[in-house]
This record gives structure tokens, C-alpha cells and sequence, in this order.
């Protein structure tokens, strides 16, 4: 096996730049739910990473649940099939509920979890995503903390993955383009 690093074409962001954008989020996180419940709902196994990052940088005593959903299978596109693997161990009745995704690509995913949760009884959902790709966006989404908004282009690391690899970057990267091809 090759190298992680022999498979990258180039870095996106890098892990200080996501490092100083998590401690603002969470800065912000802290200050808007203040006094208040909050559970955080990380989606796998795409937000393992910024759900790891963000929740132990808040001072907030936020629970973590997880959830896990899939949409892409192992190819690079959103299907908009969305299928839930694993369901919610919580109770969401009166809770506030932010959910956390790795990113918003079609918004697909997170449109249907939206309405999935929504449909539990919470007093609030709200989301926040790593990235967002404005131009990949084919529905209308609110989402209140947003990492990066990035080019539309596949990129991998952070938890994202290319046919399950590339999750455990510490950055986002795009690939190399011997990757697809192999
Ligand atoms: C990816 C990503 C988001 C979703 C975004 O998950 O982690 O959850 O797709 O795509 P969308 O906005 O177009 O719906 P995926 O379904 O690949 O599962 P994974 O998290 O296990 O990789
Ligand atoms: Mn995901
Ligand atoms: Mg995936």
C-alpha cells in the first residue's frame, strides 16, 4: 500500500485553518445556546471528525448522538436515496437538536434528515456543516454554522471519503486524478 499522501493532488484547507474556523463555531455554538439543553447529532460516518473537533472545543455540556445515513454509496455522486443504517439512541421530545455534517454538497441528505428529526417532537433543529459547495446545492437549506463554502470539486479528508478512503486526512485535499482512473 502506497502512501496517503502519494494519492493527493492538492490541500484545501488546511489543518490549522479548519482548527481556527472549529473554535469560532464552537465560540459561537457556546454563546447561542447558552443555559439552554443541546444535543448534538453527528451524521456518520462523514462528521466523525468535526463532531470530535467542535464538541470538545465547546464549554457547553452538549450530549452526542449518532446517527448514520448514506447517500453516495461508494461512487462520487449524491443519489438522493437517502437510507438510515443506524438510528438516533435519544429521545428528541423538547430537545434542541444541532446536527452535524461534514458538508453540504447537493443537500439532499440533510434536507431529509431535516425533515426526519423534525418530525420527532424537538423544540429546535438546527444544522451545522465542516463545508458547503453553493453551486452543488439543489435545495433550499438554512444552515446556521457553516465551516467554508468550497468550489464544486470532490474532495476528500476531514471525514470525507472516496470509496471509504481518504476519511482519517487531517485536511481537505482533492485527488489525484490516478485515483479515479486505477
Ligand atoms: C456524504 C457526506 C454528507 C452527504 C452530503 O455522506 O458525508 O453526509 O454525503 O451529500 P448531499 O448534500 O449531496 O446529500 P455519504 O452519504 O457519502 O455517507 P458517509 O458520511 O458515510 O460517507
Ligand atoms: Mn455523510
Ligand atoms: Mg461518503
Amino acid at each position: 500500500l502506497s502512501d496517503i499522501g502519494n494519492d493527493l493532488e492538492s490541500v484545501l484547507l488546511s489543518e490549522q485553518q479548519l482548527n481556527d474556523r472549529l473554535a469560532e463555531m464552537a465560540a459561537q455554538i457556546d454563546e447561542d445556546y447558552k443555559g439552554q439543553d443541546l444535543l448534538l447529532v453527528g451524521v456518520l460516518k462523514g462528521a466523525v471528525m468535526v463532531m470530535a473537533d467542535l464538541a470538545r472545543r465547546l464549554h457547553h455540556p452538549a450530549e452526542m448522538d449518532w446517527m448514520a445515513v448514506s447517500s453516495y454509496g461508494s461512487g462520487t455522486k449524491s443519489s438522493g436515496v437517502v437510507r438510515i443504517l443506524k438510528d438516533l439512541d435519544a429521545d428528541l421530545t423538547g430537545r434542541n437538536v444541532l446536527i452535524v455534517e461534514d458538508i453540504v454538497d447537493s443537500g439532499l441528505t440533510l434536507s431529509w434528515l431535516l425533515s426526519n428529526l423534525r418530525s420527532r417532537g424537538p423544540k429546535s433543529v438546527e444544522i451545522a456543516a465542516m463545508l458547503r459547495k453553493p453551486e452543488a446545492v439543489k435545495v433550499d437549506l438554512d444552515v446556521r454554522y457553516v465551516g467554508f463554502d468550497i468550489p464544486n470539486q470532490f474532495v476528500v479528508g476531514y471525514g470525507l471519503d472516496y470509496a471509504e478512503k481518504y476519511r482519517n486526512l487531517p485536511f481537505v485535499g482533492t485527488l489525484a486524478p490516478h485515483v479515479y482512473e486505477s
